[in-house]
């Protein structure tokens, strides 16, 4: 090992502090291309770039799911031309590193309202689902046409049509059986959120899931995000004490 690897092993957070579950919501492309004076798709672009580093360098530091928030259902309110941009970057994403993602043993989930989309892109979500279904060394939630209220309130009405149909009794709703009616079912909550840019809001982001997370806010826009980055959100979620309503864990001092 060289002494760049060492250093870089002593400088890495112990194990038992890097979260399993990393969720992102990477913003800031478009304030990241208007400083160059660039077009707010090469923002995008360059997204995607730094998307692919961030996703190598969570496998390199153990984080075992990596959630990304690459399209949200209120993004549909952008200029056509942007969506459209958007949505050509996930198709080429999907066809480019598809195949890397797999080799490198990830497994893809996709979360969001698949329902209305194109169906050349509703072919390539679930062909990255089920190429890498059984993939075990990290899992890649791609939130794509998300939003939280639009998720529960789908969970409500599958729960909902159950009870009208006489196949369950009202009774038997409680939040963990909500819980695996979300899109997110059987991915634990997230550990960590991570916002870049510098805005400090949840934009309609894992609101179910983020009741219990650490939030880490960068300044950084999206496209200057990167393993360096990733490793001091994860540095300071690790000073961070997680309470979930008890009282603060002992020391052993
Ligand atoms: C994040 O960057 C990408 C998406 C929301 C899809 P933005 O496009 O929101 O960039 P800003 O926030 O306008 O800078
Ligand atoms: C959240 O960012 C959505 C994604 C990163 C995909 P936005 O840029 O859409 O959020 P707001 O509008 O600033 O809250
Ligand atoms: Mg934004």
């Amino acid at each position: 090992m060289s002494t760049t690897e060492t250093a870089a092993l002593a400088q890495a957070p112990a194990h038992a502090d890097v979260p399993r579950h990393v969720a992102i919501i990477m913003d800031g492309n478009g304030r990241w291309a208007a400083a160059r004076g660039l077009p707010r798709g090469e923002g995008h672009r360059r997204g995607v770039e730094a998307l692919r580093k961030v996703v190598r360098g969570a496998g390199e530091l153990g984080i075992a799911y990596l959630t990304i928030f690459s399209f949200s259902s209120e993004n549909w309110s952008r200029p056509v031309e942007e969506i459209g941009d958007l949505f050509g970057l996930l198709r080429r994403f999907i066809r480019n590193d598809l195949a890397e993602l797999h080799r490198d043993g990830v497994r893809v989930r996709v979360v969001g309202e698949r329902e209305g989309l194109e169906s050349d892109i509703v072919a390539l979500l679930n062909e990255a689902e089920d190429l890498t279904r059984d993939n075990t060394r990290m899992t890649l939630v791609v939130a794509f046409n998300y939003g939280s209220r639009q998720e529960i309130a789908r969970a409500a009405q599958r729960l909902a049509q159950e009870v009208a149909d006489g196949r369950r009794d009202a009774s038997t709703i409680n939040a963990d059986l909500l819980e695996t009616y979300l899109d997110t079912s059987g991915i634990p909550d997230p550990d960590l959120i991570i916002r870049t840019s510098g805005e400090q809001r949840l934009s309609n982001f894992l609101m179910w899931q983020a009741a219990y997370s650490e939030f880490v806010f960068v300044p950084l826009h999206w496209p200057d995000f990167d393993k360096a980055a990733l490793e001091r959100a994860v540095d300071e979620y690790a000073r961070r004490e997680r309470r979930f309503g008890g009282l603060a864990a002992k020391t052993g001092s």
